[in-house]
């Protein structure tokens, strides 16, 4: 990865290399931490933070979750965020808060353990590696939602997709699909899912999967379209069967899904109903739809 300046480490901002942890933190260890993944654009006004409220408010509810008593309120750590964007001086990239459990004691029960904040922004392109992507069903199912918090973005959330994208070393796929526990689609490893059937959009519902930001603005920018979008469960069968399929994400943003399990959808290209979201996300995303402007964070 491509370092910045600095970043903002419990309240106070710090060279790159100088933002180090003690090898005994203790989320280091169990994985109860929470994080975020934002993105900033360029536009017209400046470097812009898409939906940062939102961002932070979920960051709150994981760390919650986890009873971490952060000492910021959401206020505090938008305003620390911008001013992280602001002296990195970079036009776009992504940003990175995670609060975590430091050092100061040893044992499941995180709780004594100081509650710490860092947040980081640094350049960053594409997160999948093509237009259009083929993806694998995992062998893991998601997280069920009875042995966690299921909506909460934690750290060790991440044990799940992190053994699902190492099954896909050294093959043609480019991302992992979870299913859940009935056999559902769930998400990606870093995604949410979408498909097209017969001019209705459907995705999966919630309850095993992130609520993620980028999905709740998809799904508002295709209704307003005038797509009918559909939260339901979805079969393998089903997906295989459909006309076009997408990935939300910050990171991902709108990313086209060419095969699924080598079943290849529609003409194996970004369908045009994908384009149209895609382009429109990246508008909004990049200050170009007076629509959407109260998403965005102008950093001055
Ligand atoms: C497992 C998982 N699902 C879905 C998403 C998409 O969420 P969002 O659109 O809020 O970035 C992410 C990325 O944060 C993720 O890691």
């Amino acid at each position: 990865m491509q370092s910045t300046k600095e970043i903002w480490f419990n309240g106070k901002l710090v060279p790159w290399d100088q933002a180090t942890i003690h090898v005994l933190t203790h989320t280091l260890h169990y994985g109860g931490g929470a994080f975020e993944g934002i993105r900033f654009y360029e536009t017209d006004k400046g470097p812009s933070i898409f939906r940062l409220k939102e961002h932070i408010d979920r960051l709150l509810y994981s760390a919650n979750t986890l009873k971490m008593e952060l000492p910021y309120s959401a206020n505090e750590i938008c305003e620390a965020v911008q001013e992280v964007v602001r002296v990195n001086e970079l036009p776009s990239g992504y940003i990175r808060p995670i609060a975590y459990f430091g050092y100061g004691k040893m044992g499941v029960n995180p709780i004594g353990s100081p509650p710490q904040l860092a947040i980081a922004c640094w350049p960053w392109g594409a997160y999948l590696p093509h237009e259009a992507v083929d993806i694998k069903t995992s062998r893991f199912i998601r997280i069920h939602p009875s042995s966690t918090e299921v909506e909460a973005k934690l750290c060790g959330h991440y044990l799940n997709g992190i053994l699902a994208v190492l099954e896909l070393q050294g093959t043609h796929y480019h991302e992992a699909l979870f299913l859940d526990d009935n056999g559902y689609i769930s998400e990606g490893a870093g995604e949410n899912f979408f498909m097209l059937k017969n001019g209705v959009i459907y995705t999966p519902q919630l309850g095993t999967i992130l609520a993620g930001i980028t999905r709740s603005t998809v799904m508002e920018i295709a209704s307003k379209i005038g797509y009918q979008v559909v939260e339901t469960n979805i079969t393998l069968d089903d997906a295989y069967q459909c006309d076009e399929a997408f990935f939300t994400g910050t990171a991902a943003e709108v990313t086209a899904i060419r095969s699924i399990d080598d079943n290849v959808l529609g003409n194996g290209e970004v369908g045009p109903v994908t384009a149209i979201i895609k382009n429109a996300y990246l508008d909004i995303v990049k200050g170009k739809n007076p629509e959407y402007f109260n998403y965005l964070t102008v950093v001055k």
